[in-house]
């Protein structure tokens, strides 16, 4: 088979991206031992908690860019792992839709954290339809805040200005501080907080920037979190080209063959100070 690379150099997933079911997606990124969403799980439940805490109320709405198939509403609504969801969405290969999501019904039958909304934004309109179908998502839209043209309409900034905690993971690069600033503009009177999972070869300073100019703080997290292995030895070649021409060393880490990522926390000023991260993180 042939292999496609964005402009980024990395392979071209779309063909994965906007399916009627998550097979595809699951069987292909499961080989490559794709974990960034399992990677991330642990702080995201932990700003969860923090949230409920200074806001002083347990019900929490999360926004998750680029949800596809409603992979961490499965992870933190109902604590499942990654492998959990590649067996059982790889186990039923030989199922139509229909059958896949009444198997999904009985999956998903008992949230672990029931107080947990999530509503994802995708522009893969099948994967956002199969997250919704599925109740992994409560609600969703594949708005393209990227766009020049998008028009935000009264619906999706009601949608969009209600959550408390907005999540990307293996999207920032697709997205970027466009996104971010449009999504700040609907919910400025909720003050989410903001993480997000940053490939090494992304630069997340204009964000930051951006994020601070609405008086966010950003953090990264120490941590280094692999993200998947290179699909072949053209994307790995292409990845260190692009991590040796922005001065990262990439040596013991993407040389190995896999991509790494960082965590970037982007909190309300206030929040920060009144809830250091290092402490927030330690004690969830
Ligand atoms: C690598 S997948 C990550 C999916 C999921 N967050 C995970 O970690 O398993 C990237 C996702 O970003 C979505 N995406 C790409 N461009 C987007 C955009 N402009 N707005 C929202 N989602 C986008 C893709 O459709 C895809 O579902």
């Amino acid at each position: 088979m042939n292999q496609n690379y964005d402009a980024s150099g990395k392979a071209d997933m779309s063909g994965i991206y906007n399916r009627t079911d998550p097979v595809p997606y699951f069987e292909t990124l499961g080989t490559l031992g794709y974990c960034i969403p399992q990677e991330a799980k642990g702080t995201v439940r932990a700003l969860i908690n923090a949230l409920r805490k200074i806001r002083r109320r347990p019900e929490t709405s999360l926004l998750d860019i680029g949800c596809s198939y409603g992979v961490n509403a499965a992870l933190l609504k109902y604590d499942m792992t990654f492998e959990d969801l590649r067996e059982h969405y790889t186990s039923m290969a030989d199922i139509p839709r229909d059958g896949m999501l009444r198997e999904d019904a009985q999956f998903f039958s008992d949230p672990y954290d029931p107080e947990l909304e999530v509503i994802g934004m995708d522009t893969a309109h099948r994967a956002l339809r199969y997250a919704i179908d599925a109740g992994l998502v409560d609600g969703g839209t594949t708005v393209n805040l990227e766009e020049d043209d998008c028009e935000l309409t009264p619906a999706h900034r009601k949608l969009l200005s209600r959550a408390d905690l907005i999540l990307s993971t293996g999207c920032f690069g697709y997205v970027t501080n466009r996104t971010l600033d449009r999504l700040l503009e609907c919910g400025q009177d909720n003050h989410p907080w903001m993480c997000h999972t940053v490939l090494r070869m992304f630069d997340f300073t204009d964000a930051a920037e951006a994020l601070a100019a609405q008086g966010y703080v950003t953090e990264k997290l120490d941590r280094l979190t692999p993200q998947r292995r290179f699909v072949d030895e053209n994307e790995r070649k292409q990845v260190l080209a692009n991590l040796e021409e922005l001065g990262v060393d990439s040596a013991d880490l993407e040389a190995e063959g896999w991509y790494y990522a960082q965590l970037f926390v982007s909190r309300p000023v206030q929040d920060a100070r009144d809830m250091p991260l290092p402490s927030l993180l330690a004690n969830p």
